[in-house]
């Protein structure tokens, strides 16, 4: 269901609430000097529409508008719009007046400058940086919109909107909210006085379609080759981290990863905000939640995961590992719970273990460096490493495994490597993968688990130079 449609639900069951109160003031008032708001005139309909809707935003106070019954408000903003459509006679326009009122209402109730982003499925994010500046994120690459907001009061409406919609309360005392809405999508909204400059929202949609491992083969953030070793890594049991940066797609691969697990076993997912789509039945979802307004109620996860351990899973599945669930995490992988799978924010291996440290120091672990580390090389196998290359695409960079401990360092051994090798005069960046020739530790846990690898996997080479390949396809092409 779209944001619109759900909103639209929303608005009925208050309307009728609503209905029964005594008739509200007039929402009228003065005018106010004209701004120059939303900038994309397409045709001379949506011109005129654009300049009603500037004006009615203008003439009306937008704070008022909810209290109104939806009969009451939609007559006053007609009038409003008729008296607007008299003042600009000499625009002549190709749809009725009826339709043009009516899409101006459908403007002002719904999302605002948002709307055509929200219905537009090749954005994958909305990043609204207070009211004057809209970017959105579309195949992999960001671009600054000419959307804009009346003002911060104007984004704060809309913000208000989609946040109480999910039965969130966003004001100065709770200035802060992530959410997630009905269809999915995530939403993060703060405002001031957190966010110095005003209103920021971020919305990273779920309308558009996950990508799968052959979505991923094809953007070339990785190889066929790589794939089944996903596969035997997952059906194996391995304990598998998936470590990156923002958006460098980590909840995407483990969204993937999690479709290798068999469908024969019991599956507690839990995250922050529920994003993981998982296709077996026997699923069971756990999300966290925030504190109530006065300070009580909340339950991380670490709370959730000391909840899964005791729900007798096959498998945890943990969104992102940001916290003291670390410490639990890593217990449970060393006790018996392997095959877990989970993401770090981190810009390499490595720094994926630091950070695993400071969380189980955050956890209050009263455990020496060495034990530490002896804890996080026990428990984990694998780290996939991803990353958002300067051209947009993600790659798959270093498939890496720890082997173990040399004195007190953690033992590192890289598998796959990405390797660039340039860029090209568009900005596209040339590069290709290149397997180390070593055979990792994991290949006979895997084998004993009854899976078999290609024999050749593991061996020295350049597993697929893509641009080369492209270019020898052009060569042939032009000839
Ligand atoms: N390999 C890929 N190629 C192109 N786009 C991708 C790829 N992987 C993910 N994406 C897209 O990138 C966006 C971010 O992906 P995802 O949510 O998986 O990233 P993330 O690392 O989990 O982000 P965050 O740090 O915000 O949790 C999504 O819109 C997703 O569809
Ligand atoms: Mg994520």
């Amino acid at each position: 269901m779209g944001l619109l449609s759900r909103l639209n639900i929303d608005r009925k069951s208050t309307e009728a609430v609503q209905k029964t109160e005594e008739k509200q003031k007039p929402v009228l008032k003065k005018p106010v000097p004209k701004i120059e708001t939303l900038q994309r005139p397409i045709s001379r309909s949506n011109e005129l529409k654009e300049k009603i809707h500037r004006n009615l935003i203008d003439r009306l106070d937008l704070t008022k508008l909810d209290t109104l019954s939806k009969d009451d408000l939609r007559g006053q903003v007609r009038e409003v719009v008729e008296n607007l459509l008299t003042e600009e006679s000499d625009f002549t326009i190709e749809i009725s007046r009826d339709k043009l009122i009516e899409e101006i209402l459908n403007e002002t109730f719904g999302l605002g400058p948002l709307e055509p982003l929200l219905h537009d499925h090749t954005i994958s994010d909305i990043l609204v940086n207070t009211y004057k500046q809209v970017y959105i994120e579309r195949f992999g690459k960001l671009e600054l919109t000419n959307t804009v907001f009346k003002d911060d009061n104007h984004l704060l409406h809309i913000i208000d909107r989609i946040v109480s919609e999910v039965g969130r309360r966003i004001d100065e005392s709770s200035p802060m909210v992530d959410a997630r809405l009905l269809d999915g999508s995530r939403v993060n909204a703060i405002i001031p006085p957190l966010a110095i400059d005003g209103p920021i929202l971020s919305i990273r949609k779920f309308g558009i379609r996950k990508l799968s491992i052959d979505d991923l083969i094809e953007l070339r953030s990785m190889t066929p080759e790589m794939a089944k070793m996903f596969s035997a890594m997952v059906k194996a049991r391995l304990n598998v981290l998936i470590s990156g940066g923002t958006g460098s797609g980590k909840t995407t691969l483990l969204n993937i990863l999690s479709h290798y697990i068999p469908g024969s076993e019991r599956i507690v997912t839990v995250e922050d905000a529920a994003e993981l789509q998982l296709q077996q039945d026997h699923v069971v979802r756990l999300e966290t939640r925030p504190a109530n307004i006065e300070g009580k109620g909340q339950v991380t996860q670490r709370d959730l995961v000391r909840n899964a351990l005791r729900m007798r899973p096959d498998r945890i599945v943990l969104g992102e590992v940001r916290g003291a669930e670390a410490l639990d995490m890593l217990q449970a992988m060393n006790t018996g719970h392997d095959g877990s799978l989970s993401t770090i924010h981190a810009n390499n291996p490595r720094d994926a273990l630091r950070r695993l440290e400071t969380m189980i120091l955050m956890a209050g672990g009263n455990l020496t460096d060495k034990a530490m580390r002896e804890q996080i090389s026990s428990a984990i196998d694998v780290i996939i490493q991803g990353t958002r290359l300067s051209d947009g695409t993600r790659k798959i960079v270093k498939i890496t495994e720890i082997t173990g401990m040399e004195g007190d360092t953690i033992s590192l051994q890289d598998i796959f490597v990405y390797e660039k090798m340039g860029v090209r005069e568009d900005g596209r960046v040339l590069g290709g993968y290149r397997t180390t020739g070593i055979r990792p530790k994991f290949a006979e846990q895997v084998e004993t688990s009854g899976i078999s690898l290609p024999i050749d996997v593991f061996d020295p080479k350049i597993i697929h130079d893509f641009e080369e390949e492209e270019e020898k396809k052009n060569e042939k092409e032009v000839a």
